[in-house]
C-alpha cells in the first residue's frame, strides 16, 4: 500500500486533504545531484539505458524536493528507437535522428515495438519501485503519437515542424499508417510499464500546438483516445497537449482521467470545459525566476483558482535547467502548506 496516494486519489476524482504536487522535468539538470549522476554515463542515450542510474535520478526529486510522485527517468524517443529509428541527444541542441521517415516504404520497414524491446525501461521501473518503498506513486509516460511522428519525420526539433506537417498534407495515408504503428507500439509499451510498476501514465503531446484544430483531431487526438481506451482500465492516464488550447473539451471526451494544461490556459475556464475530469498544471516555469514573495502570491492564486478537488498541481511545461533549485523547492513547499 502506498503511504502517499494523493496523486492517484486526485486523478480518480476522490477525496483529498490537499492537492498533490509534482513537476515536469523534475528529474533533470535543475538538480546538481542529477548532473552528477548523468556524468557517470557516456552520453544521454546510455544514461537512459542504464536502469540503476535511471532509477537513481527518478528518486532524487522525491528525496530532495519532497514532491508527491516520481516520474520515471527516460525519454519519449525510446519508442522511435525501438521501432527502428535510433536517436542521439546532442548537447545544447537536442534530439537528432540519422534516419527519418520519408514515404510509405519507410513506414512499412518500421516494426511495432513490444514491451520486451524496452526491457531497460521496465527494469528501471522495477528498481525505482523498490527504491521508493511505497512512499509515493510512480508515473510512467510516453510521447503522444503525433509528437513522436513529428520527430520521426523531421529528424530533430524544429520551430515549425514543417516537414512533418508537409507529410500530413501530401501523404495522409502513409501518415495514418505510421501513426497507427506508433499507437500500437505505445500501447504495448505502456502496458509493460504498468506491469513493471507504473501507477499512473502521462502522454506528452509537446507539439500539439503546431497543428490546426481540425488537423489536431484527425492526426493526433484520435490516436490518443485509442491509447486511453487501452490503458485506463488499468491505471489513470493524464493527457498533456501543449498549446492545444481549443482542445480541452474534446480531450475531456476521451477516457483519460486527467488533463494537463499549459500556462496559457485559465484554470476557471478550463474547469468549465473539462467537465468532471481532473486538471493538472499550470504555473509558468518562468514564475520560478521571480522573487520568493511573487512565487508565493502567484502560486497561491493558482491554487485558489483550481480548488482542492480534482486537481494535480504542476507547472505548465518542464522545468528549465537554469532555474534555482531553492525556488523550485519553494514552489513545492507553498503547495504542500496551502490552507484549503
Ligand atoms: O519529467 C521528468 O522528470 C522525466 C523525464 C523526462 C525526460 N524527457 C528526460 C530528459 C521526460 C518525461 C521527457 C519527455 C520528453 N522528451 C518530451 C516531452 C515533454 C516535453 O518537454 O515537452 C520531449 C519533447 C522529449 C524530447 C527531448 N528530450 C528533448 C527535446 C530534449 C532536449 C531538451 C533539453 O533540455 O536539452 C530531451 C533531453 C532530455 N530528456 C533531458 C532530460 C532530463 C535533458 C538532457 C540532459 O540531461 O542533458
Amino acid at each position: 500500500m502506498l503511504k502517499n496516494d494523493l496523486l492517484l486519489r486526485a486523478a480518480k476524482g476522490q477525496e483529498v486533504e490537499r492537492a498533490p504536487v509534482w513537476l515536469m522535468r523534475q528529474a533533470g539538470r535543475v538538480l546538481p545531484e542529477y548532473r552528477a549522476t548523468r556524468a557517470r554515463a557516456k552520453n544521454f542515450v546510455e544514461f537512459v539505458k542504464t536502469p540503476e542510474l535511471a532509477a537513481e535520478v527518478t528518486i532524487q526529486p522525491v528525496d530532495i524536493l519532497g514532491v508527491d510522485a516520481a516520474i520515471i527517468f527516460s525519454d519519449i524517443l525510446v519508442i522511435p528507437e525501438a521501432m527502428g529509428l535510433p536517436y542521439q541527444m546532442i548537447e545544447a541542441k537536442g534530439p537528432w535522428f540519422e534516419n527519418t521517415v520519408k514515404n510509405k516504404a519507410d513506414v512499412d520497414r518500421l516494426k511495432i515495438a513490444e514491451a520486451g524491446d524496452l526491457d531497460y525501461v521496465m527494469q528501471a521501473l522495477s528498481l525505482t519501485k523498490k527504491g521508493l518503498d511505497n512512499r509515493v506513486p510512480l508515473i510512467g509516460f510516453a510521447g503522444a503519437p503525433w509528437t513522436l511522428f513529428a520527430y520521426m519525420i523531421e529528424g530533430s526539433g524544429s520551430k515549425t515542424f514543417s516537414k512533418a506537417k508537409q507529410f500530413l498534407y501530401t501523404q495522409p495515408e502513409a501518415a495514418h499508417a505510421l501513426l497507427e504503428k506508433i499507437t500500437q507500439s505505445t500501447i504495448n509499451y505502456l502496458k509493460g510499464q504498468v506491469a513493471a510498476g507504473a501507477d499512473l501514465l502521462q502522454l506528452f503531446d509537446s507539439w500539439a500546438g503546431v497543428l490546426s484544430e481540425r488537423m489536431y483531431y484527425e492526426f493526433s487526438l484520435r490516436y490518443i483516445a485509442k491509447i486511453c481506451d487501452a490503458l485506463t482500465p488499468l491505471v489513470p492516464v493524464t493527457v498533456f497537449a501543449k498549446d492545444a488550447h481549443y482542445a480541452v473539451s474534446k480531450i475531456a471526451e476521451t477516457s483519460c482521467s486527467s488533463i494537463g494544461l499549459d500556462w496559457t490556459l485559465d484554470p476557471k475556464k478550463a474547469r468549465t470545459e473539462a467537465g468532471t475530469k481532473t486538471l493538472q498544471g499550470n504555473a509558468d516555469p518562468c514564475l520560478l525566476y521571480a522573487s520568493d514573495e511573487k512565487i508565493i502570491s502567484e502560486t497561491t492564486a493558482m491554487l485558489q483558482a483550481f480548488g482542492k478537488d480534482r486537481y494535480i498541481c504542476n507547472l505548465g511545461h518542464g522545468l528549465y535547467p537554469d532555474l534555482d533549485k531553492a525556488k523550485v523547492k519553494l514552489f513545492v513547499d507553498v503547495v504542500k502548506a496551502h490552507q484549503w
